[in-house]
């Protein structure tokens, strides 16, 4: 048990080190929420290749209004579809 405690105080450590950023600011006024994500999703790995994070290869448009982004508010039924939803100009 303490040992897992432990675990989970530096996996939450890391996580906060690792992301700078709370809010990502995108292209056309898209804010993405880095931080409420996490707290949400919680497993870096539906998004990222690994637990580390960082850039993604290749995101942008295209990535984004399907599986980076989009696909995953659809599936869930949760978070905006619609253009306005995510670009605030
Ligand atoms: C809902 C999807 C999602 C989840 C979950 C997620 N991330 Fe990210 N993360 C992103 C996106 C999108 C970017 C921006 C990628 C880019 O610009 O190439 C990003 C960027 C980052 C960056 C780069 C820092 C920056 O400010 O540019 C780090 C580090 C990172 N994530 C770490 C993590 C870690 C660690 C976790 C798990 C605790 C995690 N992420 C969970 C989507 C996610
Ligand atoms: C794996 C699932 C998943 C992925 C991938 C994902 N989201 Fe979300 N998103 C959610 C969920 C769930 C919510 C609902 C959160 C809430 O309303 O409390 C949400 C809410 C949002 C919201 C509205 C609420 C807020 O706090 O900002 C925006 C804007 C948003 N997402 C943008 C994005 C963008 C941009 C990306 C890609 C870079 C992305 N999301 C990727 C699951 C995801
Ligand atoms: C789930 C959130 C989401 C939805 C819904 C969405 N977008 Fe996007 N869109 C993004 C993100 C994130 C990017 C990539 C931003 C980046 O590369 O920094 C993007 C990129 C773009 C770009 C390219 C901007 C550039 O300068 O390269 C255009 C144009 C665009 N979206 C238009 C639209 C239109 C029109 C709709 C509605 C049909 C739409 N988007 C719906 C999140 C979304």
């Amino acid at each position: 048990m303490k040992k897992m405690i432990v675990a989970l105080i530096t996996v939450t450590f890391f996580a906060g080190v690792a992301c700078a950023a709370d809010v990502i600011e995108m292209k056309r006024g898209v804010s993405f929420n880095h931080k409420k994500h996490v707290e949400i999703i919680k497993d870096c790995k539906k998004c990222h290749e690994n637990a580390e994070g960082g850039k993604i290869a290749g995101f942008g448009k295209d990535m984004a209004h399907k599986k980076a982004c989009k696909d995953c508010h659809a599936e869930m039924k949760q978070g905006p579809t619609s253009c306005k939803g995510c670009h605030t100009k």
